[in-house]
């Protein structure tokens, strides 16, 4: 589970990325490990004939029968052709060498992607209700999600198969039964059940259920936001109360528990136990999968789910604000982003001088009135063992300011030093970035959180009181026009993606900060790119319940044009980080999620899945071959366009079917990123009966011999009822394979 409110885990997944190689190279030879072999497309027949010939293959690198049997873990033979083994290194090789095996890699460890408690500032699930699109999809009632996490907690309200109508019968999963789960387990809302634990930690799988029962809570939170049941008078102590929902009140849940462990920062699984739950997935019958996992790149079974018109969702990661980081950006998949929407938590700070200062803390009424009665203020500098040695601060409110960056790897050492030192309260002074990570309730005392212009307004009142004095009012919930919102939450992983740079990554935004759903049998805040997938996979669900025939590139282009990029003032949706500033396609692709424009997007960008392998066939057989021939892939017909590599100019074309009105003409109007020429040809679309397709062409010309950055534009197709929206990004360049980080 990654837990990015230390700093230094939350930079762990980068490392790990960067250290693959090295890892690969150091297991050893003669002790076995979990392989993931993929043969490709399945071939037709009968599925036992698929698993006999993973056997065939086997037999070629392993002695006997038994050997083989003892060896294979998962045959994949629904969506796509391939196994896990246990195997040693050198028959691993040996397989890989083997002319029908395209690749073979170890099992890698997959992690989910709550931030846990960066609870401190956000919103809840029960925002604006889409009604119009809600009523007209059913509330996604014929639409079935599959949930690859780690399980559910099927007694949980928001669970309740209350009016629900049997199992759609094309439903081909099962409801595996296992510890704490049994058939009846499964009902009209949770309408399949599976678990995958092969490869995972002894420890991790010791402190859960062995079976789809969630012991985590994470999966919970997840399946809760997509499809969540409608359930009244949710909230957190009384905060962010309202009706908890997922995005698809009435879609179905499929449980594919592929993740293990109930720690808090645990949570594992890998790629073999996620590879087949995708594998059974597509053989069950799911329309979209979410996924808030972080995970290596480059997943084939995402592809063989997206070539089977299965929408498939992945979490961006938790490693923002930093550049580079997304991750699960493979073209075929939407790559989602975390927002904040609109509402807080403000805390009023009353100083003896009765001058009032607001911050933020979810310190909620009952829970300890520790600070509400005036208490003595003390500095407590960085907060750090040092800096409180020595200082009595029991009973008292300890102003810590954090300085470094980043400061919210100092808060829970902070909030420790405090608490040690006997205080009541703590005010946590950082730069103006709303995300924090406080446990929710401070173990007890209230923590609010500051910025340094607050900070100094408490600090001058220190110096000029004699004794110098505080109390701290529990939170409100506040929503609505008077909170900034959305904005890109620092922690969301930024782009541009290195496995893919011919495409703009993250693709969309959707809320995923302090998000209220289940957890167990009551509700959590929890925050992440983890809560911001699920926000997109019902919004999917709505969206294939109208237009069941859209591929999952319509679809992704539905939500891509459509998606805003300002707030309801019409004033640019910002990004948090360091500093904060407008947000750019590399925060937030497309911009923030608007399910009902995504409704009725005007025109798609559509996509034959077949492309996918024109295109990316180098990457995506990259432990084989790179086939240098190949398109470059901006050339795939996304809703976007990215040039990492701009050194004369280059045409691209697109092609965008109507799906609006039969008779619509649609102007081009475009905004070319910074040192960019850029000319659309032609620059009126006119559709009619017969001209449902049209492609043009985009030609982008450097204006200078430059090795540049990224500069960030947008082409929009518009008339006097739609505005089809695609972002550009263009970096100029000189030299290949260059970086500029002196
Ligand atoms: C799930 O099954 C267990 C027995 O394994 C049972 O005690 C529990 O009530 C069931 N929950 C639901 C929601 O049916
Ligand atoms: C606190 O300071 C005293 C004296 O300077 C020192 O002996 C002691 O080890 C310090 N304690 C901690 C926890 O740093
Ligand atoms: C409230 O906080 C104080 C510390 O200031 C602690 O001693 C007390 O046990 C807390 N009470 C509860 C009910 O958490
Ligand atoms: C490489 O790609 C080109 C263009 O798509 C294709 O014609 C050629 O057959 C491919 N070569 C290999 C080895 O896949
Ligand atoms: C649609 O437009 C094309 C090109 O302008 C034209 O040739 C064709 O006749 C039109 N079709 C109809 C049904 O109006």
């Amino acid at each position: 589970m990654e837990t990015p409110s230390s700093y230094h885990r939350r930079l762990a997944p980068l490392l790990l990325l960067l250290c693959f190689c090295t890892l690969q190279v150091e297991v050893h030879a003669s002790r076995k490990k979990l392989y993931v072999a993929y043969l490709g497309e399945r071939k037709h027949g009968h599925p036992d004939h698929v698993v006999a010939s993973h056997h065939e293959t086997l037999s070629s690198v392993l002695e006997s029968k038994q050997d083989i049997l003892d060896s294979i873990i998962y045959s994949y033979k629904h969506g796509f052709s391939g196994f896990a083994a246990m195997l040693t290194k050198e028959q691993a090789q040996q397989l890989a060498d083997l002319p029908e095996v395209i690749s073979v890699q170890p099992s890698r460890r997959y992690q989910t992607t709550t931030t846990r408690s960066w609870d401190f500032l956000g919103l809840g699930l029960n925002d604006k209700v889409p009604s119009d699109l809600l009523h007209r999809s059913r509330y996604g009632e014929d639409t079935i999600i599959g949930i690859i996490d780690t399980g559910i907690w099927p007694e949980s309200r928001s669970f309740s198969d209350d009016g629900y109508e049997p199992v759609p019968s094309r439903w081909k999963g099962v409801c595996q039964v296992g510890v704490g789960w049994d058939r009846s387990n499964c009902s009209r809302k949770i309408i399949g059940a599976r678990f995958y634990h092969a490869g995972v930690a002894e420890e991790e799988l010791k402190s859960d259920y062995l079976s789809a029962r969630d012991a985590n809570g994470h999966g919970t939170h997840t399946a809760s936001t997509a499809a969540g049941s409608v359930v009244e008078a949710a909230s957190f102590h009384g905060l962010a109360s309202g009706t908890a929902r997922g995005g698809a009140p009435r879609a179905r849940i499929a449980v594919y528990k592929s993740v293990w462990g109930s720690g808090r920062g645990a949570g594992s699984g890998n790629t073999a136990t996620v590879l087949a739950a995708i594998d059974d997935a597509i053989h069950d019958g799911v329309d979209v999968l979410s996924l808030s996992l972080v995970v290596e790149e480059n997943s084939f079974g995402a592809l063989h789910a997206v070539q089977k018109g299965i929408t498939v969702v992945y979490a961006a990661g938790n490693s923002g604000p930093m550049p580079q980081v997304v991750r699960n950006t493979a073209p075929w998949v939407i790559t989602v982003a975390a927002s904040k929407i609109d509402r807080s938590f403000p805390t009023v700070i009353t100083l003896g001088n009765k001058k009032q200062i607001v911050g933020q803390s979810l310190y909620y009424e009952g829970r300890n009135s520790s600070g509400r009665t005036f208490r003595l203020l003390a500095n407590g500098g960085l907060c750090t063992d040092d800096a409180l040695n020595g200082t009595d601060v029991r009973g008292q409110i300890v102003l810590c300011v954090a300085f470094q960056v980043p400061p919210l790897a100092l808060f829970p050492l902070a909030l420790k030093n405090v608490l040690d030192a006997g205080a009541s309260g703590l005010i946590f002074a950082q730069y103006s970035m709303d995300a924090l990570d406080a446990e929710a309730d401070c173990k007890g005392i209230p923590c609010v959180l500051v910025d340094f212009n607050m900070a100094n307004q408490i600090g001058n009142y220190m110096g000029a009181a004699s004794s110098p004095v505080a109390k701290i009012e529990p939170a409100r919930s506040v929503t609505g026009e008077e909170v900034v919102a959305p904005k890109i939450a620092a922690f969301s992983s930024r782009g541009p993606s290195i496995d893919y740079p011919e495409v703009i990554k993250p693709d969309i935004a959707a809320p995923g900060a302090s998000i209220l759903a289940a957890k167990g049998d009551s509700y959590a805040l929890l925050s992440g790119t983890s809560m911001a997938t699920p926000h997109v996979a019902g919004a999917v669900a709505l969206l294939k319940a109208l237009h069941p025939n859209w591929s999952p590139a319509a679809v992704k282009s539905a939500i891509m044009t459509t998606a805003s990029i300002t707030d309801a003032r019409s004033m640019p949706i910002l990004a948090q980080g360091l500093p904060r500033k407008i947000a750019d396609p590399f925060d937030y692709g497309g911009g923030n999620i608007n399910p009902n424009k995504a409704a009725e997007p005007g025109l798609i960008y559509d996509i034959d899945p077949s492309d996918y392998d024109k295109f990316f066939g180098c990457t995506f057989k990259k432990f084989i071959q790179c086939n240098a021939t190949m398109l470059p892939g901006y050339h795939l017909n996304l809703p976007s366009i990215a040039i990492p590599d701009l050194k004369h100019p280059i045409t691209v074309s697109r092609t965008v079917t109507n799906v609006g009105e039969v008779d619509a003409v649609y102007h081009a109007v475009t905004e070319s990123p910074a040192g960019i020429k850029m000319d659309v040809e032609p620059s009126v679309l006119v559709f009619n009966a017969t001209n449902k397709v049209i492609t043009f062409q985009v030609k982008l010309s450097p204006l200078w011999r430059l090795q540049g950055d990224y500069t960030f534009g947008s082409l929009t197709w518009h008339n006097d009822q739609k505005t089809v929206r695609i972002p550009i990004a263009v970096q100029m360049t000189i030299y290949d394979f260059y970086a500029d980080v002196a």
